[in-house]
């Protein structure tokens, strides 16, 4: 294929990137969004293998193919609450990748340089090495971190600040030497640096909370397009650079989005220290109390009472699996003339847009799911809100109790509502390992099992 093809073939590869990123912002459309990316990503790979340069076909094809077959063997067996953890390994793949990609570069650079030109690429090479060791060691942990292998407590050393500045000013001043030297003569400065790298995107990781992991894992995923743009400029590649950007800068938004959603600064969550750790039992000294206990029968009288019924779908829901019962007990209370909403948490559950994913494969209509800034001011209003399996996102300590580690995240009000029922299966704590006062209100009440049984067995009494 001539390199003019190639240009085209890319360019429109590239916009096919940006019309499916833009499909994924809405549930209507995120289905066309998917397949723009899919097909942008079959041209590319098609281009990629018609470049004049390109010889190595029996080394793509095993590398096409190997990574084919584990991706779709993890694709298919992935719990959807295990998602985070797969996305942060999957950006420790990306890490990796940029620094083979970037030593390699360095050691054989294809045409020689000299220069300020040699310079020029040489910082190319030195910022996708550094950047994609820091995204390769930090994503390893964050995984351990997600799966439970690392506690959730944040690493918090002494002069933790003052140690980043130290090594970030380091891997920055070791940067002039290695632009400066001729040829390849300067590899021990690159591996020392990605050394260096790779140990800050330990300790950043380290230093960041269980509460605050959801905002980490889409900053790595922000690193990890940085690091495929640097790997573009190194290799002159469009496409990379483009694709880089946009993941780049998109994880850089839904960071954001997150943060602001959790009420934190985005400097507080890079710099860690925030966040507590994520346990089975709730903190001691937290509020204590009876739960007030309803069953099948009263909760069935409850939702023919009432006219405006609101559900908070939560973590719980997905672990259960309740989300197509949920479904048929929607459909019941609306044929019977009742309003029936959801309130969507921006954290609700284990990753961005994870209640969205389970009502749409319930098939729920998409116009009575609301967002929480959407649906807080009709709480009081409500005569019924089920919660079902949630439990930081209603937490009312994280706008009363400072101490609490989910202090000053936004929180759907539920119990200015008429009454609230809580469905769990236990006294287990959320994510964030704090307990609930929720729990304990006048207003609340408990449904006690696992989210689907419990639903199955209002649907039957109803
Ligand atoms: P959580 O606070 O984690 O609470 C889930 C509750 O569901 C638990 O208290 C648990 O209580 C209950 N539960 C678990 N399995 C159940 C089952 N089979 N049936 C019924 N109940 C069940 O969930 P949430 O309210 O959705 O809040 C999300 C939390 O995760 C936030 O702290 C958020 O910061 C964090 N987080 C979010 C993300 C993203 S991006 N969404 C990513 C990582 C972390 P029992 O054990 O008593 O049943």
């Amino acid at each position: 294929m001539p390199e003019s093809l190639l240009t085209v073939a890319y360019l429109f590869a590239s916009v096919l990137f940006i019309l499916s990123l833009g499909g994924l912002s809405t549930q209507e459309s995120a289905r066309r969004g998917n397949l723009y990316g899919v097909v942008g990503m079959a041209i590319a790979i098609i281009a990629t293998l018609l470049h004049p340069r390109m010889t190595a076909y029996g080394l793509s094809a095993g590398a096409v193919i190997g990574g084919a077959v584990v991706g779709a063997w993890l694709a298919a067996r992935v719990a959807m609450t295990a998602m985070p953890e797969l996305v942060a390994a999957l950006h420790s793949f990306v890490g990796l990748a940029a620094v083979l990609v970037g030593v390699s570069t360095y050691l054989n650079p294809g045409v020689e340089l000299s220069g300020g030109a040699h310079a020029v690429h040489a910082v190319e090479i030195y910022l996708d090495v550094a950047i994609g060791a820091l995204t390769f060691t930090g994503s390893i942990i964050a995984w351990a971190k997600l799966k439970g292998s690392l506690s959730g407590k944040p690493l918090l050393l002494p002069g933790r600040h003052a140690l980043n500045a130290l090594v970030a000013l380091t891997i920055i001043g070791l940067a002039v030497p290695f632009a400066m030297a001729p040829g390849a003569s300067a590899l021990p400065y690159l591996l020392v640096m990605s050394v260096l790298a790779g140990l800050l995107g330990v300790h950043l990781v380290m230093a960041i909370g269980g509460a605050d992991m959801p905002v980490v894992v889409s900053l790595l995923n922000s690193y990890s397009g940085w690091t495929a743009a640097a790997a573009g400029f190194m290799l002159s590649n469009d496409l990379l650079i483009v694709t880089g950007a946009l993941v780049g800068s998109s994880g850089a938004i839904l960071s954001t989005i997150m943060c602001r959603a959790m009420n934190r600064s985005i400097w507080s969550v890079v710099f860690g220290g925030f966040g507590a750790a994520e346990g089975a039992a709730p903190a001691p000294g937290g509020p204590q109390g009876e739960y007030n206990i309803i069953d099948v029968d009263d909760l069935a009288a409850s939702c023919r009472d009432a006219k405006s019924v609101v559900i908070i779908p939560g973590y719980g829901m997905a672990v259960a699996q309740a989300q197509a019962v949920v479904a048929s007990f929607t459909r019941k209370l609306r044929e019977a003339g009742k309003t029936v909403r959801f309130a969507i948490h921006p954290v609700a559950g284990r990753l961005p847009g994870h209640m969205n994913v389970l009502l749409a494969e319930a098939g729920l209509p998409y116009d009575i799911v609301l967002e929480m800034d959407e649906i807080n001011g009709d709480l009081p209003a409500t005569d019924l809100v089920l919660v079902i399996g949630a439990n930081d996102i209603v937490n009312p300590g994280a706008l009363d109790d400072p101490s609490s580690p989910i202090y000053g995240m936004p929180v759907l009000e539920t119990w200015k509502a008429r009454t609230t029922v809580v469905l769990k299966r236990g006294r287990g704590a959320g994510y964030a390992g704090v307990e609930n006062p929720l729990f304990f209100k006048e207003n609340t009440r408990m449904y006690l099992g696992d989210a689907r049984g419990s639903m199955e067995k209002l649907v039957a009494a109803l």
